[in-house]
């Protein structure tokens, strides 16, 4: 096992009817700004009771922050929070609300050029106080410290970490969800297992607990997302979901372990230059991905066939690890996921062509060995 440091300061509610309890985290004497998206808590009334929550509070509201946050849009927040001197943010919502906010807090005490954050990993030595009520589980942003912003000028998607922006509180509420499209809970699905693999199917450097917690969570995935699409109002599956993607991205898997990430970023070029939403880029570039790096991720993908899916423990290595390529896409499938580029009307080799180009004009590689060059960025997106 690697070397690890690990504290997260982020308190955790989870439950029913805890969005009441908001009243007793917030400190007194806050100027509290709410942001949100683009009304879906006002339709569910989890709006409503937050400001049930807040009253005798001071706040206000700073909604339409887009899915795959605009940094256009938030920094008009910025200016909002600092001339009307706002010192606590409550998001609302989904990951791309509590990401924007998470900005929106860092940018807000940035000197400089707040864009230096996501393009040029400027430090971020400061932010405001945040907190959110988060309505969609995905992105595990309620216990981590990272968030995504995409720039409409320049069709760029980038991310970054820092310990300031971890969230105080999440209040989670499983009942928040029961409102989502099914696209939605799907999505949270597919981005949950994804964020697992990035994690887990990587080599081995012996994490056996990492590991099991890993495959536990994807077991529970498996077992749960039907009963979800089946009824979107079952409280226990919800609740499982939830806790599945916030496991799945709050570091506990990784700690020690090796992890790869290629596929989140090959998937935000899709969505950066096609429109796709998050989780259905991961859908695609997954399984394409594990094809061409198949001898790279053997081992894990051989144990996850015996461990998840209940294959053969005395098949050779690369067949198994060929049942867990195929296994992840049928319950993609499954789920209701298109798995392949032509689905959504794109032609893979433009695609490939274009986003080979902006990983040589960043002069980046990927993968956990480094290996990822543009050019096998070029056969994943080709054959996805
Ligand atoms: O905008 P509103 O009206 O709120 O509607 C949203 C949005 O249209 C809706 N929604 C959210 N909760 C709802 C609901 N509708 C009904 N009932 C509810 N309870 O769902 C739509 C999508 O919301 P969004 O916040 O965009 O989805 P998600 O949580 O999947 O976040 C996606 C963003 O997170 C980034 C992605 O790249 C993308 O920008 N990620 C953030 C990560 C992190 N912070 O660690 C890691 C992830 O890998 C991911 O990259
Ligand atoms: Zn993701």
């Amino acid at each position: 096992m690697n070397d690890f440091e690990f504290q997260c300061p982020t308190k955790i509610i989870f439950g029913k009817d805890t969005i009441k309890k908001l009243r007793y985290e917030i400190p007194q004497g806050r100027k509290i700004l709410i942001t949100y998206g683009g009304g879906s808590i006002r339709k569910n009334g989890v709006l409503k009771q937050v400001k049930e929550a807040l009253e005798g509070f001071e706040y206000s509201e700073f909604g339409g922050i887009e899915p795959n946050p605009k940094f256009e849009t938030l920094m008009k927040a910025v200016e909002i929070v600092k001339n009307e001197g706002y010192n606590f943010l409550l998001a609302v919502g989904g990951g791309s609300t509590l990401d924007g906010t998470k900005f929106i807090a860092a940018a807000s005490r940035f000197e400089g050029d707040p864009w230096d954050i996501l393009a040029k990993d400027a430090p971020v030595n400061d932010a405001l106080e945040l907190a959110d009520v988060i309505t969609l589980p995905a992105t595990g942003s309620e216990m981590n410290c990272g968030a995504v912003i995409s720039r409409l000028s320049t069709k760029e998607k980038l991310s970054f970490l820092s310990p300031k922006v971890y969230p105080k509180f999440s209040i989670i509420d499983p009942q928040t969800t029961f409102s989502l499209p099914e696209k939605q809970t799907v999505n949270g699905i597919v981005d949950t297992y994804t964020h697992v693999m990035e994690q887990y199917a990587t080599y081995d450097v012996n994490t056996p607990l990492q590991d099991e917690w890993a495959l536990g969570i994807i077991k529970t995935l498996i077992e749960e997302a039907p009963k979800v699409l089946r009824n979107p109002n079952d409280y226990d599956a919800r609740a499982n979901i939830f806790w599945c993607a916030t496991c799945g991205l709050n570091y506990w898997i990784s700690l020690g372990a090796v992890q790869d990430w290629a596929t989140h970023m090959i998937g935000h070029e899709l969505t950066a230059l096609y429109g796709l939403d998050h989780g259905e880029t991961l859908a695609i570039i997954l399984p394409s991905l594990w094809r061409v790096m198949k001898k790279d991720k053997m081992d894990k993908l051989a144990k996850m066939a015996i461990e998840v899916f209940g294959a053969n423990e005395f098949l050779p290595k690369s067949l198994l690890a060929d049942i867990t390529i195929k296994k992840t896409e049928k319950f993609f499938n499954k789920i209701g996921r298109k798995i392949k580029l032509r689905e959504y009307g794109i032609d893979a080799l433009e695609a490939a062509t274009e986003i080979k180009k902006r990983f040589l004009e960043r002069a980046v590689v990927l993968g956990e060995r480094c290996n990822i060059t543009p050019d096998v960025v070029y056969e994943i997106v080709a054959n996805a």
